[in-house]
């Protein structure tokens, strides 16, 4: 029998710095794709395949602590931890592999300078989705849920919070939303920008309006052009939660679910809506709904300040004809599976639907 460990014990594991090898064992190819932070990694997924140890029968790795064997599904990897157990390692599987894995988190607190208002960045690690509980008094709000709602509630409970109201920023092409199931969970109001794409009952909140959690006031600014109801959100004047509109380092794509006229009028939109982003305070922090690179277990939050995002962006939106070509034509493959991500996104619910196998692989929701 080979050991095995689940994905959320190795996150535990991470988490809690405790001393583990991480062994990706699948193809350049794949590794490439997307990878564990700080896995080590040896291609040896055709010689395990075909029955043969590969590099693992002399591969040097630390005695010391337990080595994790990483594969795609979580099949070949066990062939992996059986090689590595005979020659005496405290061997595991990753049960499910990566498919398992693209639903493991951590988290990062924000540093703000109001210190009755916390945020708490809840990172998918293998996908880079980005989520929020911003809690104060006694209240929180969450900001574009991507994992479990437990998580987020957990998370609230040991803030002192109840969860008040659950808010997306737009519709997602890359993730399952769990905003309808946490908002269900938590009792909570859930909140979307106004649009006409949603099929389940929710609160419409529109540009110049404002949501109160606590000391936390968060001022809606609709910012179209990655989709139509893209909106970004304004907290205390010190950060902005800005969906898929403005990463810290690329903007959203505009073509999902678009032609390419329809592509390049969004890129239009997106122009304005980055002029706007770039005209708030120099010191507000932004806070992105994605970024493109697995996540380390560092507890450091993916930030970027206004004039720190400025000294790119500033260049890409000096003309709107030539930010208009860079963002339609330098663009990645669309997400794994979007379509039928956006139409459950649309309906609400995902009950029946593989959520491992429909979300698995990279973000592909920048340009850069
Ligand atoms: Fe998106």
């Amino acid at each position: 029998m080979t050991n095995t460990i689940e994905a959320d014990t190795l996150r535990q594991w991470l988490e809690a710095r405790q001393p583990v090898t991480v062994l990706d064992v699948r193809s350049d190819e794949d590794r490439a794709q997307w990878a564990i932070p700080g896995s080590v990694h040896i291609n040896a997924y055709d010689a395990l395949r075909a029955g043969e140890p590969g590099g693992l029968a002399a591969a040097a790795l630390p005695a010391d602590r337990p080595v994790v064997t990483v594969c795609n599904a979580g099949r070949v990897s066990q062939t992996a931890a059986t090689i590595l157990a005979e020659r005496g390692f405290d061997a595991r599987s990753l049960v499910g592999g990566m498919k398992a894995w693209s639903l493991a988190w951590n988290v990062a607190e924000v540093p703000l300078a109001d210190a009755d208002v916390h945020v708490i960045q809840v990172r998918r690690t293998g996908k880079g989705c980005l989520s929020y509980v911003v809690g104060s008094g006694s209240d929180a709000i969450v900001i574009d849920p991507s994992v479990a709602p437990d998580v987020y509630v957990d998370l609230a409970r040991r803030g002192g919070w109840t969860i008040r109201y659950v808010l997306e920023t737009h519709i997602h092409a890359d993730h399952l939303s769990r905003a309808t199931d946490l908002a269900g969970r938590a009792g909570a109001a859930l909140l979307l920008p106004a649009q006409q794409r949603a099929k389940f009952p929710f609160t419409a909140v529109g540009d110049g309006e404002h949501i109160r959690v606590g000391d936390a006031t968060l001022e809606v600014r609709h910012t179209p052009g990655h989709t139509d109801e893209s909106t970004s959100y304004l907290l205390n004047e010190a950060a902005v939660f800005t969906g898929d509109t403005l990463f810290t380092n690329g903007v959203g794509r505009p073509d999902l679910l678009a032609g390419a006229e329809a592509a390049r009028q969004r890129a239009r939109v997106l122009f304005q809506s980055l002029t706007r982003l770039r005209q708030l305070p120099p010191d507000v922090l932004v806070l992105p709904a994605h970024t493109s690179e697995p996540i380390a277990f560092d507890g450091r939050p993916i930030t970027a300040r206004v004039k720190e995002v400025a000294t790119w962006l500033s260049h890409w939106i000096a003309s709107e004809p030539a930010f208009v070509d860079r963002v339609t034509s330098q663009l990645p493959p669309p997400p794994p599976n979007f379509v039928r991500i956006v139409e459950l996104n649309e309906a609400g619910e995902f009950a029946g639907a593989d959520a491992a196998d429909l979300e698995a692989g990279a973000n592909r929701c920048a340009v850069r």
